[in-house]
């Protein structure tokens, strides 16, 4: 590569905010394009485009999508030509394209399930290559992400192998959770336009194809969104079943600690927030707490500690473990508020939590952009018990909003949260190990302990808040292992 003529990465996601959103991988694959290209890589983003959603809990959606491309996308696709439009927005100066079509990305959700979901990911797939064609350059560099993109580079080492367009396009796949393989019937190989002799060397898992392994096999190096995830994933305890494959690539595999978009998450900026504040004047953080209790219609006492959770609620984010450990929290007298999405078995228990607790619990199900900033701003701890955690975000954000978090040392939850120390004041949160409630609980009595000394619970706080994961720290190091996937032809 020429030094001057920028590296062109294409990144391939299922959902990108502020489009579309289930999780952290939206707030990355939103935040990380335009970093780059604020340090001068030519990055562009390429997604679905998902109508009628809002419908489901856990989806967040702008349905403008900028301006209409062109109606005549050709995609090889179930053995014929199926089309598809493309359209075209920009955040800052990084265009973002979203291919639309009515079969596949219509029907008002982001994610369904089973051979149907592997259906509407291998179109997308092959969708995101004949879009690249359509888009001048070829890409230095294809980033893909979890195994809804996992058949790009399937189909960039067989069906395309020999085209010249893509001859010196190369792949980077990241793994932001290596729990959701994509598993589906290998009789819709043919249908995907996948050889039986890629399936066998490649995606065969038991009796199923495995497009999260396609990924990982067939992908020139391979990153995931922490080191110490990196560490982890190579071992049976947290390899999915993968962790054989892992640990025979891992002179491939990178740990690249995600960013935090500090355009949306910032205390002194946050355009959700009734007061702003920062770290030489934490002020308003005392209004946007009383907003929060007021929002979950809770008596307003703000000497009481305020104790959150912002999730999806599922086995991995250790809500069994939190809801195990809630009687011993809230008798010491916290308020407790949870905005959390998806699994309804979760919702009935802690309905009966707040309950029993009527005065001191409060509860959202549901996905709320909004709300996710108030508590952030307005709780003082934040609880991410996480079975595992490839990165997570939101403890990230509760750094910077001065909400000590307390964690499970798992994943990105370890590389950026140290326990707080009395002797030497280091320290910007409270983490314990073993997955045991009477761990968290621990773990919460420290902090509270601490919470009731007024001059140490303000350290902990600016500890954390001066904290930068800022996503320009982060694009570098992307960007490093970009020239690394290059380099390595
Ligand atoms: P994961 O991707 O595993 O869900 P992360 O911590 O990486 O975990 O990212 C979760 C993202 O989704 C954060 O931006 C968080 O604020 C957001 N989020 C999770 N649940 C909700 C919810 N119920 N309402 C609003 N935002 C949510
Ligand atoms: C996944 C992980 C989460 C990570 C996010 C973005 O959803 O569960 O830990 O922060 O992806 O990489």
């Amino acid at each position: 590569m020429l030094a001057n003529i920028p590296m062109r990465v294409v990144i391939a996601s299922s959902e990108v905010v502020p489009y579309s959103k289930t999780g952290g991988l939206a707030d990355v694959a939103g935040a990380l394009p335009k970093a780059l290209t604020r340090i001068g890589v030519d990055a562009l983003v390429i997604t679905p485009r998902y109508t009628g959603l809002g419908k489901r809990s856990g989806d967040v959606v702008r349905e403008d999508t900028g301006e209409l491309l062109f109606d005549d996308l050709r995609v090889p696709f179930d053995g014929e030509i199926k089309g598809g439009r493309v359209w075209r927005d920009w955040q800052d100066d990084t265009p973002f394209y979203f291919i639309e079509n009515a079969q596949y990305f219509g029907h008002g959700y982001i994610y369904d399930q089973g051979d149907w979901d592997a259906e509407r990911f291998a179109y997308f797939s092959r969708a995101v290559l004949e879009l690249c064609k359509r888009l001048g350059a070829p890409p230095d560099v294809l980033h893909c992400n979890d195994w809804q993109t996992g058949l790009i580079p399937v189909h960039l080492a067989t069906t395309y192998r020999d085209d010249p367009y893509f001859s010196r396009t190369r792949t980077l796949f990241t793994i932001h959770n290596l729990a959701y393989q994509g598993y589906f019937s290998p009789a819709l190989l043919g249908k995907f336009d996948i050889s039986v002799e890629a399936f066998r060397f490649g995606m065969e898992s038991g009796s199923a194809a495995n497009m999260l392994k396609a990924g990982l096999m067939f992908s020139t190096a391979l990153s995931t969104v922490s080191r110490k995830y990196a560490e982890e994933i190579q071992t049976p305890q947290y390899g999915n079943g993968l962790d054989g494959l892992l640990r025979a690539r891992r002179g491939d595999l990178l740990g690249l600690l995600n960013g935090v978009d500090y355009g949306e998450w910032n205390p002194e900026t946050d355009r959700f927030l009734p007061a702003h504040f920062s770290i030489n004047d934490l002020s308003g953080k005392r209004t946007c707490k009383q907003a929060l209790l007021e929002r979950y219609q809770l008596p307003i006492d703000l000497d009481k500690p305020v104790v959150a959770i912002v999730s999806r609620m599922t086995v991995q984010k250790g809500i069994d473990l939190t809801a195990d450990a809630m009687g011993r929290i809230l008798d010491t007298g916290a308020y407790f508020v949870l905005l959390g999405s998806g699994d309804a078995q979760y919702e009935g228990l802690f309905q009966r939590v707040r309950d029993v607790y009527p005065t001191q619990v409060g509860v959202y199900f549901g996905f709320s952009n909004e709300l996710s900033h108030l508590v952030e701003a307005g709780a003082d701890m934040f609880l991410m018990p996480s079975s595992y955690e490839p990165c997570g975000l939101n403890q990230m954000y509760s750094l910077k909003y001065g909400t000590v978090p307390i964690v499970r040392g798992v994943g990105g939850l370890d590389d950026t949260i140290t326990n707080f120390d009395r002797l030497t004041k280091e320290g910007n949160g409270f983490k314990f190990y073993e997955y045991a409630s009477d761990r968290l609980v621990e773990k919460y009595y420290e902090a509270l302990f601490n919470y009731y000394d007024a001059p140490t619970w303000l350290r902990i706080q600016r500890n954390g808040m001066r904290a930068d994961h800022s996503w320009e720290r982060a694009a570098h190091d992307y960007l490093d292992a970009y020239q690394r996937v290059v380099a390595a032809g």
